[in-house]
């Protein structure tokens, strides 16, 4: 009996793979580092202080990580512009490209439809990108703008107190300590879900590390898109018959599943410490 083979689309380029890369191993260690500080005197961050090599090392780490943050930051400019360049269209056209990032009504009319699927309705017929998806490229954007600039009067009180009244920089510390916590629950959970932690994709969906997909999950999964490329004969031009390297999808899963432990453990302690703080006042 002969097998039909299984065809693969690319979803994630290597330089999209390595930005999000980037952004775990940062973001990663600016959560872990940064609770530790914020919750100093708990005993699971004198833990994580202890095998970090101290406090002022988590510290140190922390300031390392914000260094790369701002840099992939910069690459996704870099990554957005050459996209631009590359598409045949105009500025405006580009970012407001109904299969782009940037929300639209579709996403809307999506996100309801999703809502009645919960409770038995049709699937929607998502296209390349989802609203959460969505949701979340554009949350690296205004979580960079606030976290980064109240970071920044953090690790340059003097220059910034120049600029603005000392007591400026309380509310910086409140601005950053408390969206960081708002980023890490929501990466940390709903990130996580939608991600990798739902039935269909449990315990982790591999494809932003290997960069493709099956055929027949996008069919399944982003049927606009599967249409959209038969319907313009793309479809036969990007499918492949190579599958991701076997040691890559070892590395991605043993990697992926690093991560999503992490910031599960950590966001159980996080809660139980907040749970711990009610109790107490
Ligand atoms: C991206 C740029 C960022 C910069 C420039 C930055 C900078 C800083 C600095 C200088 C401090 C003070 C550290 C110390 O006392 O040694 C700090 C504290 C902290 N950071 Fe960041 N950070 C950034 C991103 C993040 C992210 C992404 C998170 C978590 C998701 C985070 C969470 C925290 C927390 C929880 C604290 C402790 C605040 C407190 O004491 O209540 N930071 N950050």
């Amino acid at each position: 009996m002969t097998r039909t083979p299984v065809l693969y689309v690319e979803r994630f380029s290597v330089f999209q793979r390595f930005i999000h890369l980037l952004i775990i191993l940062s973001f990663l260690t600016l959560a872990v580092t940064g609770m530790a500080l914020k919750f100093a005197t708990e005993p699971w961050a004198d833990w994580i202080a202890r095998v970090g090599g101290g406090f002022e090392v988590l510290g140190a780490l922390h300031r390392f990580c914000a260094v790369i943050t701002f840099f992939y930051f910069f690459l996704t400019m870099i990554l957005l512009y050459t996209s631009w360049k590359e598409s045949d269209k105009d500025l405006f056209e580009f970012i407001f490209d109904p299969e782009g990032l940037v929300p639209n009504l579709t996403d809307l009319k999506e996100m309801i439809g999703t809502f009645k699927w919960f409770f038995g309705g049709k699937r929607p017929y998502y296209g390349h990108w989802t609203y959460w998806e969505k949701f979340d490229f554009m949350a690296v954007f205004w979580g960079i703008a606030v976290i980064g600039s109240s970071g920044l009067a953090l690790w340059f009180p003097e220059q910034f107190s120049r600029l603005f009244p000392g007591y400026w920089i309380n509310i910086a510390t409140i601005i950053h300590s408390d969206e960081a916590l708002l980023a890490a629950g929501f990466i940390f959970t709903i990130h996580f879900y939608n991600t990798h932690l739902r039935p269909e994709k449990f315990p982790l969906d591999p494809v932003i590390f290997v960069g493709s997909v099956p055929l027949e999950e996008l069919k399944h999964e982003r049927p606009r898109e599967y249409d959209q490329l038969v319907a313009s004969g793309e479809l036969e031009r990007i499918v492949t018959r190579r599958a991701p390297a076997a040691w890559l999808r070892r590395l991605a899963t043993v990697f992926g599943l690093f991560v999503v432990t992490t910031g599960s453990v950590l966001i159980v302690a996080i809660i139980l410490t907040m749970f711990k703080y009610i109790q107490h006042n």
